[in-house]
């Protein structure tokens, strides 16, 4: 979920639109805004996209000068208009991120004090709980204060007063909260991304602070609520040009724009090696440690780091990790994966290393974001801003950096000789060539995308580094076709899941010609037998000797230790192009965010 707040000389509601469409990749089931006008406190709210949200308030406009709004990630109760945030009663306006966990105990307590709920969130306590101790005479910034004492979980909050026009307050534990200050007034956001284009000064809220805005001035509260004072800090945020260009939609255009993606990030990342005050030889073991498609990319680098670097690697889902009372070793090294650099799980999970005494090392899309900041050392990728729910460039870009840090750990650690080392660093300069190769055979993986649009399943398996790659394209299927689609390592299947194989069920086969292909090729025979539909994907070399009846997709020849970064290219397109011919919404696919920030 993301929030946004505005208290301004001039009309906020075209501020707080403008950041709620910055921050729609934290989620976008439902959106709403609260504004202090003219006549009161004014809260709109409408279930689905923000677009639904704009519509209305196009047509019914609306106006003040202290505001805050709100874009949904469903956590507790269905997506509709009743569990929108903000959540407001006649006194009090609260948006919040995060989880309340205590929210049942205190829905009690309060309907025994004489509340109604209108909603089944957890958030809706909030307001009430504010209002509660109001009605007991404490002064705004008391009664939240004493209301954020009763709450259990993790949260960022916004929150307005009816009687107090002039303020509009904020609150953090667990959830990154940001203020920033503009010519015109103050404003609060869950990132940056969601703050007015005019602001030029910040102030990260730290863990249990609370904060009062005016419009021109604000004051900090240290968690017992002692006032404290902390400068902000320059902040010039510069907006690239999001737009689609000729493409229908952006998850398209990132997939294209993967030719100079993967190349800014090769060329940054090696400038960048020569500057990062870590010991390469040192460190004995790597943690690993991400969610979704940066697993994914996680998984991949373990074969990297553990085939050319030596370095042992362990990873983990990060939803998972600190919960497993993992075995770090002492002064290890860890690094956390995160396009968005906000996901909640991988922040909590960077928290749990660091307080077991691990170097956070980070590679994140985007500057400034939480798990950059609470790095010691963050790596960018190159990507530019990915609007398409499902994550293909960055994915990519991840790759690159993992690939150069690999083989830059293995120089180090003198495991590698230099020609080696040269070899790889032009097969990787090579790739950006490769994949424009790869994306001028569209048309034919369009044909294919489209053809596999009425199946019921469909997997793909890889052995080796081709394995997570496998359960990168299933996730790249399932997330925007909505189709059953799984990932295997090629020679489990017929542990399992090949019960599944129906005839005429596609598998797409990764099969570069690596010493595994043999073997990949007779899993694929082994599906084959059973009806399924096989589709090799490899290159000229690997399809040589294929048997009668199985279906090819050729791709460039490559370093076979590098050919993820190659066929992920061909994977997103089968995806795209099969939720392109099922009619879904690709960019903005049914139940997902593209980060999630609440565990
Ligand atoms: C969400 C998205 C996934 C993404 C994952 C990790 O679940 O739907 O597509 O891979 O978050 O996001 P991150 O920003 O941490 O890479």
């Amino acid at each position: 979920c993301g929030i946004v707040g505005s208290i301004n000389h001039h009309n906020i509601v075209p501020d707080l639109l403008e950041g709620l469409n910055q921050i729609e990749y934290r989620g976008y089931d439902s959106a709403g805004i609260a504004v202090i006008g003219e006549h009161g406190l004014t809260t709109i709210k409408r279930p689905g996209k923000l677009k639904q949200l704009e519509t209305y308030l196009s047509t019914t406009p609306l106006s003040g000068h202290a505001g805050i709004g709100h874009t949904r990630w469903a956590t507790h109760g269905i997506p509709n208009e009743a569990n929108a945030h903000p959540h407001s009663n006649d006194q009090v306006s609260v948006v919040h991120n995060g989880i309340i966990e205590n929210y049942l105990q205190l829905r009690q307590w309060l309907t025994a004090e004489g509340f109604t709920f209108n909603s089944e969130t957890d958030t809706e306590v909030i307001p009430h709980l504010i209002t509660l101790f109001l009605a007991r005479g404490l002064p705004p910034t008391q009664a939240l204060h004493e209301a954020l004492n009763h709450l259990d979980g993790a949260f960022a909050l916004g929150v307005l007063f009816k009687n107090d026009k002039d303020h509009l307050y904020a609150a953090r534990r667990g959830s990154p909260l940001v203020l920033g200050k503009g010519l015109q007034g103050l404003s609060l956001g869950s990132d940056t991304m969601a703050l007015s284009s005019s602001v030029k000064e910040i102030l990260y809220l730290e863990e249990g602070e609370q904060a009062c805005l005016g419009r021109d001035v604000f004051t900090l509260f240290d968690p017992k609520g002692k006032p404290i004072s902390r400068e902000m800090q320059p902040f010039d945020q510069e907006r690239e040009d999001n737009g689609k260009d000729d493409h229908q939609f952006f998850m398209h255009k990132e997939i294209h724009q993967q030719v100079a993606t993967t190349r800014d990030t090769f060329h940054h990342t090696q400038h960048c090696l020569l500057d990062i005050p870590l010991d390469f030889e040192q460190f004995q073991r790597l943690t690993i440690v991400a969610c979704g498609t940066s697993y994914y990319a996680a998984m991949v680098a373990k074969y990297w780091f553990e085939q050319i670097a030596k370095v042992p690697v362990d990873i983990d889902v990060a939803s998972e990790f600190r919960y497993r009372e993992p075995l770090l070793s002492k002064n290890g090294l860890a690094l956390f994966i995160s396009q968005s650099g906000e996901t909640a799980d991988t922040l909590a999970a960077l928290r749990y290393a660091k307080a077991n005494d691990q170097t956070i090392l980070s590679i994140v899309n985007v500057a400034g974001s939480t798990i950059a900041r609470e790095s010691n050392i963050s790596l960018q990728t190159q990507a530019g801003p990915e609007i398409g729910v499902a994550s293909t460039k960055a994915f990519t870009a991840q790759l690159a950096i993992l690939a150069k840090l690999a083989i830059h750990t293995a120089h180090y650690r003198k495991v590698i000789d230099v020609k080696e080392v040269k070899h790889l660093l032009n097969e990787m300069n090579a790739l950006p060539g490769l994949i424009d190769i790869t994306l001028g055979i569209e048309d034919q993986i369009k044909v294919l995308g489209a053809s596999i649009k009425d199946a019921k399943h469909a997997f793909f398996i890889g052995r080796g580094i081709n394995y997570p790659l496998a359960m990168e394209g299933a996730l790249k299927l399932k997330e925007i076709s909505y189709m059953h689609a799984e990932g295997f390592g090629a020679g489990e299947l017929k542990h399992g899941p090949i019960a599944l194989i129906e005839p005429g069920t596609p598998v797409f086969v990764i099969a570069p010609d690596d010493s595994l292909l043999e073997k990949t090729l007779s899993n694929a025979e082994e599906v084959a037998a059973r009806g399924a539909r096989c589709i090799i994907i490899g290159n000229q070399a690997s399809i040589r000797n294929l048997p009668e009846g199985m279906e090819h997709l050729i791709l460039p020849p490559c370093d076979n230790r590098l050919s993820p970064i190659l066929y992920a290219v061909a994977l997103q397109l089968i995806a795209y192009h099969a939720a392109l011919a099922l009619g879904t919404d690709v960019d903005q696919p049914r139940n997902l965010a593209k980060s999630v920030t609440v565990e």
